[in-house]
């Protein structure tokens, strides 16, 4: 236990990370990442239309209060401020949000694993965390990144990988911020559902283990997990509850009752798919831990097309936004239909 450390602190934030019928806004997108996307809907990556953006998504009352409980941000947000002035992460704040920050470096090539990455960003991280919480964020998160394909993972990758996210958890608290680990299992591939359980059971056990070794408080963290699902280049196609059943069993024999919460990455799956999986796995109810989400995709698929970098769509893109988070809100009470969907959606 680390002694400068404010545990009840760091804990209340962990916990008002995972409260009841909120989840986590990821728009820690970097400039690269943004790219993507703003091509997608036509937009040119300045930096102002990644304000103006991000902007329009932190302004959107009462999705942000009622169904936003922090907000991931990339370097560059956490320091802009909104066309009239106001720093980002104070609108963040006044909408009753937590800010956090996005700290790894990325995925870079792994030495001797061909396909396989290691996530950097450790060195000067603890200078940097102090920074960022002058700057108002109270968690960040650190994305490793498991590739499923012929003859991978590799025990190297995923043993590197979760010493990282150890490394950095820990780094985390002694700064008093609370560290969503987060090791990503891809659903890029051509594998089958089983296959998925099998490495994200394999990489859970790694990550709770190395997180054991680097004296990680399990308390004052978030774990933010892929679900099991087949590759999307597989030809399989399995049923919500099948989804929903598996990937609360894998959590169940993984993570100990200690964490507070899970909160759950998109990861590339649709929308509605997202918010249908996570309101099957809040439906079998009786879980140790609280389940959310943490969605990019899933949460601003829907606002950056209805946006498309038009200032009079801005209005119609945070109806967007307060619309979807208030179906992944519902979902994580397990209080979701598909009826109540088509109905909202009106
Ligand atoms: P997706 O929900 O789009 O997978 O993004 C979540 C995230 O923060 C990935 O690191």
């Amino acid at each position: 236990m680390v002694e400068t450390m404010n545990t009840a602190e760091l804990d209340a934030i962990a916990q008002k990370m995972v409260a009841d019928g909120k989840g986590i806004l990821a728009a820690d997108e970097s400039t690269g990442t943004i790219q993507k996307r703003f091509d997608a809907i036509g937009v040119e990556n300045t930096e102002d239309n990644r304000r103006d953006y991000r902007e329009l998504m932190f302004r959107t009352t009462p999705a942000m209060r009622d169904y936003i409980s922090g907000v991931i941000l990339f370097d560059e947000t956490i320091r802009q401020k909104a066309k009239d002035g106001t720093p980002l992460v104070q609108l963040i704040e006044a909408a009753g949000a937590i800010p956090g920050i996005k700290v790894d470096a990325g995925a870079k090539p792994l030495p001797f694993c061909p396909g396989e990455t290691i996530t950097e960003g450790l060195d000067g991280l603890g200078g940097r965390l102090k920074d960022y919480y002058k700057l108002g964020a109270r968690f960040a998160k650190w994305r490793a990144v498991i590739d499923i394909g012929a003859g991978i993972p590799s025990y190297t990758a995923i043993r590197a990988n979760a010493h990282a996210l150890a490394r950095y958890a820990a780094l985390c608290q002694e700064n008093q911020i609370v560290p969503i680990v987060e090791p990503e299992v891809l659903m890029d591939g051509d594998h089958d559902i089983a296959r998925c359980y099998d490495v994200t059971e394999w990489t859970l056990k790694t990550v709770f283990e190395e997180l054991y070794y680097q004296r990680v408080r399990l308390e004052g963290m978030v774990l933010k997990p892929n679900m099991i699902v087949p590759g999307k280049k597989s030809a399989s196609k399995v049923a919500v509850e099948e989804v929903a059943e598996k990937t609360v069993r894998v959590l169940k024999a993984c993570v100990p009752s200690a964490v507070p919460g899970i909160a759950f990455l998109s990861g590339g799956q649709s929308d509605e798919e997202a918010t249908a999986h996570l309101d099957a796995m809040v439906k079998q109810g009786g879980l140790p831990w609280k389940l959310t989400y943490s969605y990019g995709r899933a949460l601003q698929a829907a606002p950056q097309k209805a946006w498309s970098g038009k200032a009079e769509n801005v209005g119609a893109a945070q109806s967007a936004f307060t619309h979807r988070a208030r179906m992944n809100s519902l979902a994580a009470l397990g209080q979701w239909s598909a009826e109540q969907e088509r109905k909202q959606a009106a």
